[in-house]
């Protein structure tokens, strides 16, 4: 397995001091909620710190990656292609830092969207990223927070709860497949 010191290396050389400094935050409570969820958390570590391996990448450069590697799911993500430096993320970090650990790799690919399956270290990852120490204040922050530290399941449903209602109130385009994960995590809390 990469070394955390080299990941931290590689990614403070790619991403923007801020976007670095919030990678950071996610690796270390990654690390924490793995502990106390049962996973390893050297791996939530490293995962942390990949996570947005190809956020600084621009739209462009996002989607001819994804296209040339078969990478759209859906025509949403050529209007959005933000949506895509979580795949492109996955792929970048298998090519480049030659990682093969498939549970790392779809930490990372699923890490914006979210997935039917979701992996225990998928969830903390997902988690993570919305409520690290320096997210900006939003609705349902710190009752994710609280959620986070007791059910991963109902802190899921509720971050992306949130993530729709923050699509609907700005009129940003949805991706369907945060729907289709959203109704799943709600049929596993709620017993439907
Ligand atoms: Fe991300
Ligand atoms: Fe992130």
């Amino acid at each position: 397995m990469l070394k955390a010191s080299e990941a931290i290396q590689i990614v403070q050389g790619r991403l923007s001091e801020r976007r670095f400094q919030h990678s950071l935050n996610v690796a270390q409570l990654a690390a924490e909620l793995a502990v106390s969820f049962g996973v390893d958390s050297e791996k939530a570590f490293l995962v942390g710190i990949l996570h947005d391996y190809a956020k600084d990448l621009n739209g462009d450069e996002l989607l001819l990656i994804a296209e040339d590697n078969g990478l759209i799911d859906n025509e949403v993500e050529r209007q959005a292609p933000d949506l895509l430096h979580a795949p492109v993320g996955a792929l970048l970090i298998e090519k480049e830092l030659g990682i093969k650990d498939t549970e790392i790799l779809r930490a990372v690919r699923v890490h914006t969207l979210g997935s039917v399956k979701m992996s225990i270290l998928d969830k903390i990852i997902f988690l993570a990223d919305m409520i690290e120490p320096d997210r900006k204040a939003y609705p349902d922050l710190e009752r994710l927070r609280q959620l986070s530290r007791s059910s991963l399941d109902e802190a899921m449903l509720l971050g992306l709860e949130s993530t729709i209602r923050y699509c609907l109130d700005r009129r940003m385009i949805l991706h369907p497949h945060t729907v289709s994960v959203r109704n799943v995590f709600l049929q596993k809390v709620a017993g439907l």
